[in-house]
């Protein structure tokens, strides 16, 4: 399969970002203050993460990526800033200066973690507000809208954000969380992965199961297509003339961390080339395929989905 030219693609991502911290180091004693280990931390690493990743996943296929987020005013914030804009990331990212940013915060010692630290709290209303009305404004310069729902409160207008970009003509695309998928009916495509689909539907026994319960929850939300990333099964777009099935292509698996982000920005970056979803789902299959048999950057360059 040729890959499509995805330079004129334009694809806007809005939702909830974060900081992947990693602090990595060395342990060689029990502290004496409690009986704990002591990480002698010896090198950092910093990635953007969430809605943040999605974006740098759509950058790399060669599209034009924009980010509409909210941050906190620290520390966090400023290095996310810096590293979408290394990452040639056209990022809106509104400031509010009473939430933190949030950040997961992991401390490896002999490839083991030793312990995640989250920091993460509510935005404020006012400033989703502000980046509701700039949302309207940016949503012409856009072929595509994914909508990378974290669950962390950046998405609290989401049923607006999507009609309004369906009024625009504009395909939308959410990735979900949580039990309450009514605030995601009237979307063109929701990328749900087997947990989050379960969470919803309830458990299926076979394929002839899973397949009823999706067709169902798609002509409930009105979704033009549901598609179910199923690990190392593949994935299954179901849509209205019925479901289509791609195996999982990775051999070797070495980090599924990211996959999911991969899958929605390589589908939206190929429907805004003029792809047929059918297609671009083998193609975002196989980007997935790219990024689980990688460690560390979890993203997929044009040049790997072409030799994939
Ligand atoms: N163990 C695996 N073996 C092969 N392919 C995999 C594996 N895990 C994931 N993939 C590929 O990545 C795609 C997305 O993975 P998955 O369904 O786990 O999404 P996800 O849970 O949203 O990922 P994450 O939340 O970790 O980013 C799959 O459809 C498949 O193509
Ligand atoms: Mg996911």
């Amino acid at each position: 399969m040729k890959v499509p030219d995805t330079s004129a693609a334009r694809v806007l991502v809005v939702g909830d970002v974060m900081l992947d911290r990693y602090w990595f180091g060395d342990v060689s004693r029990i502290s004496p203050e409690a009986p704990v280990p002591v990480a002698k931390i010896e090198r950092t690493e910093e990635r953007p993460g969430g809605a943040a990743n999605v974006a740098r996943n759509v950058a790399a296929l060669g599209a034009k990526a924009a980010l509409l987020s909210v941050v906190g005013a620290d520390e966090p914030g400023q290095v996310l800033a810096r590293l979408l804009r290394e990452s040639d990331i056209d990022a809106s990212l509104h400031e509010d200066a009473g939430l933190a940013t949030t950040v997961k915060l992991r401390v490896v010692a002999r490839q083991q973690q030793l312990l995640r630290i989250d920091f993460e709290n509510a935005p404020d209303h006012e400033v989703l507000k502000a980046k509701l009305a700039e949302y309207a404004e940016r949503l012409p310069q856009c072929d595509v809208v994914i909508l990378s729902d974290y669950g962390k409160g950046g998405l609290a207008h989401i049923a607006e954000m999507i009609r309004l970009a369906r009024a625009a003509g504009k395909p939308v695309l959410v990735d979900p969380k949580g039990e309450d998928y009514a605030r995601y009916a009237g979307a063109t495509v929701l990328t749900p992965n087997r947990s989050e689909l379960r969470q919803v539907v309830g458990r299926w026994a076979d394929d002839a199961e899973l397949a009823a319960k999706a067709q169902k929850l798609r002509a409930d939300l009105g979704l033009e297509a549901l598609l179910v990333t199923r690990s190392e099964e593949g994935m299954t777009l179901f849509r209205e003339r019925g479901a289509e099935h791609e195996p999982a292509l990775a051999r070797e698996v070495f980090d599924v961390s990211g996959a999911g982000d991969t899958v929605i920005a390589t589908l939206a970056v190929m429907m805004a080339a003029g792809q047929d979803m059918a297609v671009a789902m083998r193609l975002a299959n196989r980007a997935a395929g790219v990024v689980v048999a990688k460690l560390g950057t979890a993203t997929c360059s044009l040049a790997e989905l072409q030799a994939a």
